[in-house]
């Protein structure tokens, strides 16, 4: 059974004050129990943000874990960190981490394996750019990204994977995939996933999408087939759109 998820990715957003508001904002908020909620805030306030949420159906996640155990990484997060704070998952592979941090698919599937052996779950991030949408190469893309990491982790750790399909040219832009756009990557990809490790694997995979996701453009994104939820930045920022947009997944 794929999991319904809306996770909000906060990336370098929120301050300590506007965090605690937020969280104070949708605590008192029920939300429907068929659908999973996570939140990335920032790494300093994990602890602060998982502790004021206990007892809630919202999940606190991390943004992102270093690709090595420990040592001399000035200012980075490993995954025992994290773990130790008692959460159970990071987003891995964001296109902002790809690009502005040069993460390549040799480290991603580092930190894939790293997360997984160590029991962090993670929400696989992928999607094209711009140029790889307008010369069609899309699909191939994808593809390569997703054989030359996820694809090669095993495949009794896939109960703890969810994949995140984020084109770059929708992140951040207003410009959203259309719904027939997200649906026939979603597609082509659990396809992949049956081909590769096999149909038992890719039912119970949760593909969400990501990129520009707003209140007023979920239902009908959350409403194809093979999409499964969302992944979400700007929008997550407002508790009142976070809010529609995980009633907007409620339902289907
Ligand atoms: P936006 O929703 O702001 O386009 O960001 C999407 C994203 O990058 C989530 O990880």
């Amino acid at each position: 059974m794929r999991k319904k998820i809306v996770a909000g990715n906060w990336k370098m957003n929120n301050n300590f004050q506007e965090t605690k508001k937020f969280l104070s904002q949708i605590k008192v908020k029920e939300i429907g129990s068929e659908v999973e909620v996570m939140i990335a805030p920032a790494y300093p306030f994990l602890k602060f943000a998982k502790d004021f949420l206990v007892g809630t159906k919202y999940e606190i996640i991390a943004q992102n874990i270093h690709n090595k155990l420990h040592g001399a990484y000035t200012g980075e997060v490993s995954v025992d960190m994290i773990k130790s704070l008692g959460l159970n998952k990071s987003i891995i592979g964001h296109s902002e981490r790809r690009s502005q941090f040069k993460e390549t698919d040799e480290i991603l599937l580092e930190k894939a394996n790293l997360c997984l052996n160590k029991g962090l779950g993670i929400i696989f991030c992928f999607g094209e750019d711009l140029v790889d949408r307008q010369s069609k190469n899309h699909f191939e893309v994808v593809k390569n990204q997703l054989i030359n990491t996820v694809l090669k982790v095993e495949k009794n750790k896939w109960s703890n994977i969810v994949l995140a399909y984020e084109p770059v040219w929708a992140i951040g832009t207003g410009e959203t995939a259309s719904p027939k756009q997200a649906q026939e990557i979603h597609e082509f990809v659990r396809d992949l996933i049956s081909s590769s490790l096999g149909e038992d694997v890719s039912k119970k995979t949760s593909i969400l999408y990501g990129g520009s996701v707003k209140a007023g453009n979920a239902k009908e994104i959350f409403s194809q087939d093979d999409v499964d939820g969302g992944l979400i930045g700007g929008a997550s920022l407002v508790s009142e759109d976070f809010l529609t947009i995980i009633e907007s997944n409620s339902s289907y």
